[in-house]
């Protein structure tokens, strides 16, 4: 099976107001016929602005995905959206289970997996984040960690076509700090074997991301890990120019 088509993300997090679209129009324009030929380009806005974000990313075959949704698909939940709201919005990818959710509204596997599942049956993709804290690696659990996130928060009846993993090492969030590139290859290795062992040959075939204080300047070379299949970058996405710098990479 031949390397999954990249996928280079953007993960706005809690930022960005209406003006903040006027990236996207400097994003389509360096979006260039060259790149579109190698990989997906996708943001992934506060909620607030997937409605108009779609919209100004309309024919510009640039996507655009949410941050988090509800399990349910619509009822008495103040406050939350569901999957196939934002579906109807025009987005096509959500992410589940990032670290900050994790941590911030103590999200727990199963929750991360049921997020998921409303994410598959609303016709959108789920982008499922995995990582561990420093403590875990330092400890040496690093992999028993991500092992333990796999398995709670996939499920092997997901469409694996359906299903991009994004490998976010907690530390390397908006930190600077990156692992080597030898301990992503080793990361992103053991997971395309658990992808492997749910989803037999289609699991050769989901994307694997980096995520973690990815930029234009460390882009080429954590791109370049086998089993890399592209970045979810959080901060250096809210810059056109610098997001266009990461996608750059693949030129
Ligand atoms: P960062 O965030 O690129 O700012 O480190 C990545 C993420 O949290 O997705």
């Amino acid at each position: 099976m031949t390397a999954p088509r990249p996928l280079v993300a953007g993960n706005w997090k809690m930022n960005g107001l209406k003006a903040q679209l006027k990236e996207l129009t400097e994003l389509a324009q360096g979006f260039d016929d060259a790149l579109k030929s190698k990989i997906d380009l996708l943001v992934c806005p506060p909620a607030t602005l997937v409605c108009p974000a779609a919209n100004a990313t309309n024919g510009a075959r640039i996507a655009i995905g949410a941050q988090d949704c509800h399990t349910g698909v619509s009822g008495a939940h103040t406050g939350d959206v569901s999957a196939q709201m934002l579906g109807d919005c025009g987005a096509t990818f959500v992410i589940v289970g990032h670290s900050e959710r994790r941590a911030d509204h103590g999200e727990s596997d199963a929750t991360v997996r049921a997020k998921a599942k409303a994410v598959l049956a609303a016709g959108l993709t789920a982008i499922v984040c995995v990582g561990e804290t420093r403590a875990q690696r330092e400890a040496n659990e690093a992999t028993a960690v991500v092992g333990r996130q796999i398995d709670g928060s996939l499920d092997a009846l997901f469409d694996p076509a359906k299903i991009v993993v994004a490998y976010e090492p907690v530390w390397a969030i908006g930190t600077g700090l990156t692992p080597t590139t030898a301990d992503v290859a080793q990361m992103h290795e053991f997971i395309r074997h658990r992808l492997v062992a749910l989803y037999k040959e289609a699991g050769a075939g989901v994307r694997i991301l980096y995520g973690g204080s990815v930029k234009p300047s460390n882009a080429r070379e954590l791109m370049g890990v086998k089993n890399v299949d592209g970045a979810l970058v959080g901060g250096a996405s809210l810059k056109a120019a610098d997001f266009l710098g990461i996608a750059a990479a693949y030129r």
